[in-house]
């Protein structure tokens, strides 16, 4: 018998079912969710504060079986203890989550102006992020109708769409000619984007 493909889901909530020998921070019944990027602990990167970008990392529903399944194995390192009072649709995204999270503390946010370029997922939790941390404006800019009208339902401050939009002069016009100080680039466009923003 040939061996079977392996099981995605890399974003998920759960209860703990059992725990090894030497786990110490969780126990059976524990609501957890979990950071799905194994990182190695050994390289120069994990040892120097960059395990995010660790060349060994294992990931969790693309190298390893992944949470789409009853079970799901993770290091003891990588669990999130959680209070059960967290909503499942909310505690089962922090893996994604932690990523705009990531981005939007690299640098300086608290009363910036801030443009975010791309609003997929991690686009879109940066939205909510860049606010609850305290951005002064945030722009979202994208190209696709339906996620610009999700950034607005995220509290964007104005959306933009670079195919239609000087996206640039528009936000140098609401600033009273202050560009922005912070420029998120969350659209995965590898190389620079096809339009001036
Ligand atoms: N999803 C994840 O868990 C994850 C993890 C790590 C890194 N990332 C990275 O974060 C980035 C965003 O991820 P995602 O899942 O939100 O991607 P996504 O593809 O769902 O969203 C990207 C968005 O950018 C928009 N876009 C593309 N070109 C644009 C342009 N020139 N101007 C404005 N908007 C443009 C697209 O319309 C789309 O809505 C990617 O680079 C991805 O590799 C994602
Ligand atoms: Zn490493
Ligand atoms: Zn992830």
């Amino acid at each position: 018998m040939g061996s079977l493909a392996l099981i995605p889901g890399h974003e998920f909530c759960g209860e703990v079912a059992a725990y090894g020998d030497e786990v110490t921070s969780v126990r059976e019944g524990d609501f957890v969710s979990a950071e799905m990027h194994v990182a190695c602990g050994k390289c120069l990167l994990c040892r120097t504060g960059e395990a995010h970008i660790c060349q060994n990392v294992k990931i969790i529903g693309v190298d390893v079986d992944g949470a789409f399944a009853e079970y799901v194995v993770i290091p003891e390192s990588n669990i999130w203890k959680l209070d059960p009072g967290i909503p499942q649709e909310y505690a089962s995204i922090l893996d994604p989550l932690g990523n705009a999270v990531h981005t939007v503390l690299a640098g300086e946010i608290a009363a910036k102006t801030v443009a975010i370029t791309g609003c997929g997922p991690i686009g879109l939790f940066a939205i909510a992020v860049a606010r609850a941390v305290g951005a002064a404006q945030v722009y979202a800019i994208e190209v696709n109708q339906h996620r610009r009208h999700v950034a607005e339902q995220m509290k964007a401050d104005l959306t933009l769409d670079p195919s239609k939009q000087d996206v640039n002069a528009i936000i140098l016009e609401r600033t009273g000619g202050l560009p922005y100080e912070r420029r998120l680039i969350l659209c995965g466009a590898a190389g620079g984007s096809p339009f001036s923003a």
